[in-house]
């Protein structure tokens, strides 16, 4: 693997290798040192034309606690908007010694673009573009799906998939670059997947992707599932009205306290069915108040396993490619006098 754009190319033999990695790396988060020296000497820039609080930030836990140096770029603010081209600011940014470009773009197939230009010898890994995917998302989903799955299942968690779990993803699926990140994943680890959403608000051609559409939320609750993942409704990509009234949209497709209550009363004497929002969640539209602070919890796993997953494909990209380095230089001989070694 060279760069991560897409969990749609990923196979399930490297998707469960991310997995692993993760699990492995996720103890470094419990240490009194968090950190790893994997990825001394190593440059990660986080190249950002869009808002974003939990990927960037992880990104940047996550190269901190490999021992990587991290550049953190935000398109405002930034020579972009004197109309400076992506080409150029990518090439600007590998010549101050980036290794590896975390993206996130307001177009979809940005990522790609970049990773198949030739602009750059940079390893990519797509953080957003715009509703295309989001990989590192579907991955820490799939990180906190799995160990609820292996919990109740007492399966072991190294190499075990998704198979036979039954997840809902509800809401904007239209915009929604987690949907699809989410869908194409999830069914690689073999997990079945239900869409709940307005016909306004699922894309064109829906009906070949491998999933069940659904238009009811009480009626896909029905077919009792393993895990909801609710989307947050993306006013920001929305040109026109895409649902009556957002009181309208909470009632028929939002995680409502009701909603809530038929979810907790599938208690099994284990667990009830798992709820995952990406975030930022909007309380009061597609999840209520008090459905937000009962998930809460699972929220933040979500954010922790973040980090966890982005060590996992930072390590796997950069650890493997370091290109055979000189030798370090010595010391000019006035440094001596600053040796902690022992004289005779
Ligand atoms: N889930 C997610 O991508 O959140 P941010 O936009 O805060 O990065």
């Amino acid at each position: 693997m060279r760069h991560l754009l897409s969990t749609s190319a990923l196979s399930r033999e490297d998707a469960l290798n991310i997995l692993d990695t993760a699990e492995e790396m996720s103890g470094v988060a419990t240490r009194h040192v968090k950190k790893l020296p994997t990825l001394r000497g190593r440059t990660v820039v986080n190249l950002f034309f869009e808002d974003s609080t939990r990927t960037r930030i992880s990104f940047e836990a996550a190269s901190k606690r490999l021992s990587a140096d991290v550049m953190n770029f935000s398109g405002k603010g930034s020579s972009v908007s004197k109309g400076e081209s992506l080409k150029d600011t990518v090439q600007t940014l590998e010549s101050i010694g980036a290794d590896a470009v975390v993206m996130r773009h307001w177009a979809s197939g940005a990522a790609a673009q970049l990773a198949d230009s030739g602009w750059t010898d940079c390893a990519v890994i797509n953080a957003g573009d715009g509703t295309h995917e989001h990989p590192t998302q579907a991955l820490l989903d799939a990180l906190t799906l799995r160990r609820g799955w292996a919990d109740r299942s007492g399966e072991a968690l190294r190499g075990s998939d998704l198979a036979g779990m039954k997840v809902l993803i509800v809401g904007d699926i239209l915009h929604s670059r987690v949907a699809r990140s989410n869908v194409w994943l999830l069914r690689t680890l073999g997990a079945e997947v239900g869409l709940v959403a307005p016909p306004t608000l699922l894309p064109v051609g829906v009906e070949t992707w491998p999933v069940t559409v659904h238009y009811s939320f009480d009626e896909a609750l029905d077919t009792a599932p393993d895990a909801v993942m609710m989307l947050r409704v993306q006013a920001e990509r929305m040109g026109g009205s895409f649902f009556p009234t957002v009181a309208e949209y909470t009632r028929r497709w939002g995680l409502t306290d009701e909603r809530m209550a038929r979810l907790e009363a599938r208690f099994d004497g284990v667990s009830t069915p798992m709820v995952l929002h990406p975030g930022p969640m909007n309380r009061g539209v597609e999840i209520s108040s008090a459905a937000a602070d009962s998930v809460q919890n699972r929220v933040l796993d979500q954010v922790a396993n973040g980090v966890s997953v982005r060590m996992a494909v930072l390590h796997l990209l950069l650890s493997g490619s370091r290109a055979a380095e000189p030798a370090a230089p010595s010391l000019p001989h006035s440094a001596d006098r600053f040796s902690t070694g022992s004289s005779a």
